[in-house]
């Protein structure tokens, strides 16, 4: 157990580093940050923060050597200084996760092979055929790049000959993943904490609703059969179990018409779609993270209203005129509302898709929430 008072590392120094940091030291802890970038949410609420790439094997090993333990906020760092440094410090998760969660292709033929529901895909090498991939799991499909995708990024769907030409040219000597188009139902979310002592905790299912592939509501109940829920809840959970996670798992699924899960994506994280838990949860996913890592007993995961609804604040928020930004979103709504929680990053610069805050709503049912969530994204 690394009892409060000890100093806990964070490689990465984003929204959800800024957020661990919060939950940390409200629990007596010391925060680092590790974060290659100057404009940094995390570093600007913690005790310490070392800016240097994640190459830097030297200003690395110093920086862990100054903490208890070393976790992330970001799964996208290079491994080859993780595993150099492996017995500089006690690192939660441990590297091998991050090697799998980082890189598409290597995420969806784990999840393959251990028998994980998955949606159907095909691999294309760098140089490889791509059309031939395509081919092979049929149309309509999309094409992701193997590494380093976010919100949407580097994803292309294919309908037609037409579209399959424009994904052949621009993935051209890529490597990338070809899936099979899934018409869901609806896409859900499932956070698991594992904890050093082997404990384990499932939060409440959440149901996502993305907009341009951006995360934009989480639903709280998610709308679903409660088969459902604890279906979601036991993949995660074997997944976690399967990967000997300490700390925190977000598991994206999809739910087919069918009633089928499917895996999507994996992140060994604090999630944007755990964000409702700030408010709307006893214990928060960053607090549950901070225990996991510790060794502190997980928290109690239960919701303390009857809906919450999450909604995303992207920098499209904000005032453009001619590609500039020339003014804030009016917050006096949200902050005028009792049961609405505005959180901001304090990121500088706002860019359209930019993820600059979030807030949260309450309410006695999910028609309620999503109401009120709407009307107050809406007087932004
Ligand atoms: N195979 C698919 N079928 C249908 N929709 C998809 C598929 N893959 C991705 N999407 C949509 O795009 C969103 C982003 O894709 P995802 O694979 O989660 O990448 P990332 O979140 O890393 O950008 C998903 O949440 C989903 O809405
Ligand atoms: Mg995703």
């Amino acid at each position: 157990m690394i009892p409060p008072g000890k100093t806990l590392g964070v490689l990465g120094g984003g929204q959800l580093g800024r957020m661990f940091a919060h939950a940390a030291e409200r629990l007596g802890y010391r925060v680092h940050i590790y974060e290659p970038s100057t404009d940094s949410p995390a570093a600007e609420v913690s005790a310490h923060a070392v800016h240097a790439p994640y190459t830097d094997l030297e200003s690395l090993e110093a920086f862990v050597r100054g903490c208890d333990v070393v976790t992330y906020e970001f799964e996208n760092i290079p491994t080859e200084p993780l595993w150099r440094l492996e017995n500089a410090a006690v690192f939660h998760p441990k590297w091998q996760i991050l090697e799998v969660a980082q890189n598409r292709l290597r995420e969806k033929t784990w999840l393959r092979k251990n028998n994980f529901p998955h949606v159907r895909f095909a691999e294309c090498e760098a140089g490889g055929d791509l059309a031939e991939a395509i081919r092979s799991i049929g149309l309509p499909c999309v094409v992701k790049t193997a590494d380093f995708g976010y919100d949407g990024k580097g994803q292309q769907k294919v309908t037609d000959d037409l579209s399959l030409g424009r994904a052949v040219a621009s993935f051209k000597g890529q490597r990338a993943v070809v899936e099979q188009w899934v018409d869901f139902k609806c896409e859900l979310s499932v956070i698991v904490a594992r904890s050093t002592a082997g404990e384990m905790q499932c939060f409440p299912v959440a149901e996502n609703i993305h907009t341009k592939h951006i995360l934009d509501f989480s639903i709280l109940p998610a709308r679903i059969a409660p088969g459902i829920q604890a279906k979601a809840c036991a993949i995660a959970e074997a997944i976690a179990e399967r990967l000997c996670l300490t700390g925190l798992l977000a598991v994206e699924l999809f739910l087919t018409d069918r009633g089928e899960l499917l895996v999507n994506e994996m992140a060994p994280r604090p999630h944007n779609s755990g964000h409702w838990s700030l408010d709307g949860c006893v214990t928060s996913q960053f607090e549950q993270h901070v225990r996991a890592v510790t060794g502190l007993p997980l928290g109690d995961v239960s919701l303390t209203a009857p809906a919450v609804v999450m909604v995303n604040i992207l920098g499209d928020a904000w005032k453009w005129a001619h590609d500039k930004c020339v003014g804030e979103p009016d917050w006096a709504a949200v902050l005028g509302t009792p049961r609405a929680h505005l959180h901001l990053y304090g990121k500088k610069e706002p860019r359209p898709g930019r993820k600059m805050g979030h807030f949260t709503v309450t309410a006695e049912s999910t028609e309620a929430a999503l109401e009120l969530a709407r009307a107050l994204k809406a007087a932004l």
